[in-house]
């Protein structure tokens, strides 16, 4: 038994041990569980002078219950730790109980009080088990200090689990939510990336997709139908702002599409044309589902695709297919104009020919002198007509050379002075110096001279026809009235009058073969397509632009090949003559023979005609030295000009021959060289053509 003065001291300090337990609540709220037990057992082994303090608690975490066990170090333990363990194990193993035990020590040494403390309302928490070798032991301060402590920390353990369990809690929805926010950022991602995906085949594939709500007027538009409607990213679209772009010829097709697709609730599909700000024409290809098929109730979403390309190439095909067929008919009217020519050539052979020869024997003052005028003025309107037929059956065929541009030109203002109307000026500015272009001069020499006949004509009275021929550098392509200027380096021949203009409507037709508006017998209609054709043979391009009532430029423009000499001077002197050289003539028309002899006749020589090729061939054979020189036509029955010539050249190689012909191409040029012909003549003939041919044919004379 203690002194009571030990007793009340002991008592005092288990008051302030006691307060100091209650003060340690603060300390174990929210400790460590394990933390919380090691200060219970260190305050109970020193306040209550234990042997022993063991303390068993559940792991907050659900993992084994933690064992914890203290003994008394400044005593000599009165249980040694091994054995300590066996009594707590005996002690523990049943159901433990609260309560005081007087236990044998287990080493024998007299008895060990033991009592157990449950932690917890039940032992839910945990178990206290605490024994000294004090018989007294418990006191019944030292039960309430005991109990009073266990409640502690048992509190303080209880709420740490719970704190650690709301920790877990915590850290179990903070790792959900970090996965949630991990795959919230893996599905932007792949958001971002197909959207940047999408925006890229939308570019590529020119295709924009759009959202419209036509109840509210809302509408989405994507990246590329911005770009296809060619309005800012910033700006919100409205109805007004499509409507605004759609060309507007295409407006009410628009419209009407659009509300009878709302009024029935069905998908559109259709092509129109934007008509953009900056004055561009797209074509667009557009198709749309309605999401709510409530009829009237209806938003769209949709795609439009920018189908101009497409529509230029298709635009493109349809005009080389019209190309091609025009080419198509102008071949057909050539082969069958080259047909025709030949027989109508004869006949105006025959008709200026005689009335050629017809006016040199009428004398001034003869009554019928105007009639033989107006029979070789028609005779030659006849001619001209052939001329143009011909150039036709004979395009492709052009003897191709660099031709000296600006002395054709001159040559054509020469020869349209002479018929120059009165009160019609011609003004030149020619200034192309030696530039050449490769063609043909007459080619040449009938675009320029149709140009300028259609310029005079087209004047009524008074006016003046301008004349340009100049060098020009293009660098860019442009666009032409009739087709485009591609870049490079040309000669400009420009043509204008201050006549009458050309209406809208027959512009488009002005190069057609046989569209005049001369009337019947004054114009064939073909001056321009021959122009035309041989333009466009040059690979150069044509320009009209023309007011009605103010006049009419035409401007070609023909590649420039370089630099070339002037040809000389063309000599209009006397005709030469002959002096008595017998020449056999040759040709199927009699009319044409007759004419030659009196025509060779009438220019010294001694003609011989023969209407037969088989019967001039005999004949040469007959007498091969009678005759100087043979003028034979080429197209003839039974032998045509050049076997003939193959067989005259075989009986007397060195006798020049002629030929003549109403074709002219590489193909006779080639056959006629091959058997000796010394040159092809084109009918019709005049007079001139034949002394000059005669005149080269034949041995220089004294
Ligand atoms: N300078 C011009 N001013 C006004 N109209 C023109 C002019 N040039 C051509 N035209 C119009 O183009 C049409 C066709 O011209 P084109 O030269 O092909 O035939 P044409 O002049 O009528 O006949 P041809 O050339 O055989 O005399 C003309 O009939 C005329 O209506
Ligand atoms: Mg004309």
């Amino acid at each position: 038994m203690e002194q009571p003065a030990d007793e009340i001291r002991r008592l005092k300090n288990c008051i302030s041990d006691l307060v100091g337990v209650l003060g340690f609540r603060a300390v174990w709220s929210g400790g460590e569980p394990s933390q919380i037990v090691s200060t219970l057992l260190d305050i109970l082994i020193g306040t209550l002078r234990l042997d022993f303090a063991y303390a068993r608690f559940q792991d907050p975490m659900g993992g084994a219950p933690v064992q914890s066990a203290r003994l008394n170090q400044e005593r000599k333990p009165a249980v040694p730790p091994p054995e300590l363990r066996r009594l707590l194990d005996a002690w523990l193993r049943d159901p433990p109980h609260a309560g005081r035990m007087r236990v044998p020590n287990p080493i024998g040494i007299g008895d060990v009080s033991v009592m157990a403390v449950r932690l917890g309302l039940q032992d839910e928490v945990g178990m206290l088990v605490v024994g000294s070798s004090r018989s007294e032991f418990p006191l019944e301060t030292e039960r309430v200090l005991l109990n009073v402590a266990a409640n502690q920390a048992a509190i303080g353990l209880h709420e740490g689990r719970r704190l650690t369990q709301r920790a877990k809690e915590l850290v179990a929805a903070n790792k959900a939510l970090n996965r949630q926010i991990t795959e919230r950022r893996r599905a932007e991602e792949a958001l971002r990336l197909s959207e940047a995906y999408l925006a890229e085949a939308q570019r590529l594939s020119r295709t924009g997709s759009f959202g419209w709500d036509v109840a509210t007027g809302n509408i989405n538009w994507s990246d590329e139908t911005y770009e296809l409607m060619g309005l800012d990213r910033t700006i919100r679209p409205t109805v007004d702002d499509v409507r605004r772009r759609v060309h507007p010829e295409d407006v009410a097709f628009y419209e009407d599409t659009f509300n009878r697709a709302t009024r029935v609730g069905e998908a559109v599909d259709f092509e129109h044309r934007l008509l953009l700000d900056n004055g561009a024409v797209r074509h667009v290809h557009v198709r749309a589902r309605p999401l709510n098929r409530e009829a009237g109730v209806v938003e769209y979403v949709g795609a439009v695709t920018d189908v101009t390309r497409r529509k230029l190439a298709e635009a493109e095909r349809l005009k080389l297919e019209e190309r091609l067929r025009q080419a198509e008919k102008m071949e057909a009217i050539g082969t069958l104009a080259g047909g025709i020519a030949h027989d109508f050539n004869n006949i105006l052979g025959a008709i200026l020919g005689y009335g050629e020869l017809a006016q040199r024997k009428v004398h001034d003052g003869n009554p019928i002198e105007d009639e033989l005028d107006q029979v070789m003025q028609a005779g030659n309107r006849g001619k001209r007509l052939v001329e143009h037929i011909l150039a036709f059956s004979r395009s492709g065929s052009a003897n191709r050379v660099a031709v000296h541009v600006q002395s054709v030109v001159e040559e054509t203002l020469a020869l349209l002075a002479a018929s120059l109307p009165e009160g019609v000026r011609l003004e030149q500015r020619l200034a192309a110096g030696d530039a050449a272009v490769v063609g043909d001069a007459t080619q040449l020499h009938q675009v320029a001279m149709n140009l300028c006949t259609n310029a005079v004509q087209a004047m009524v009275g008074r006016g003046v026809v301008t004349v340009t021929l100049e060098r020009e550098e293009v660098v860019e392509q442009r666009a032409l009235s009739h087709g485009e200027l591609e870049p490079g380096a040309y000669v400009r021949l420009a043509v204008s009058d201050t006549g009458s203009g050309i209406a809208r409507a027959a512009l488009e037709r002005i190069f057609d073969p046989f569209f005049t508006t001369k009337g019947v017998g004054k114009g064939t209609g073909l001056g321009l397509s021959l122009v035309h054709g041989i333009v466009a043979e040059s690979r150069g391009a044509i320009d009209v632009s023309t007011r009605e009532g103010e006049g009419t430029t035409f401007t070609v423009w023909l590649p420039y090949s370089g630099e070339t000499e002037a040809p000389p001077a063309e000599d209009m002197a006397e005709l030469p003559q002959g002096s008595g050289e017998s020449v056999m003539i040759v040709d199927d028309e009699r009319p044409l023979v007759r004419l030659a002899e009196e025509t060779l006749a009438q220019l010294g020589y001694d003609p011989a005609g023969f209407e037969s090729s088989v019967a001039a061939l005999e004949a040469f054979r007959a007498e091969p030295h009678r005759y100087d020189v043979v003028l034979t036509d080429q197209t003839m029955p039974e032998l045509t000009g050049t076997e003939l010539a193959r067989e005259i050249r075989q009986l007397r190689p060195e006798v020049p021959i002629v030929l003549m012909s109403g074709y002219k191409g590489a193909k006779l040029t080639a056959l006629a060289q091959a058997v000796g012909v010394r040159e092809i003549l084109h009918k019709p003939l005049i007079s001139r053509d034949i002394a000059e041919a005669l005149d080269r044919a034949l041995p220089a004379r004294i």
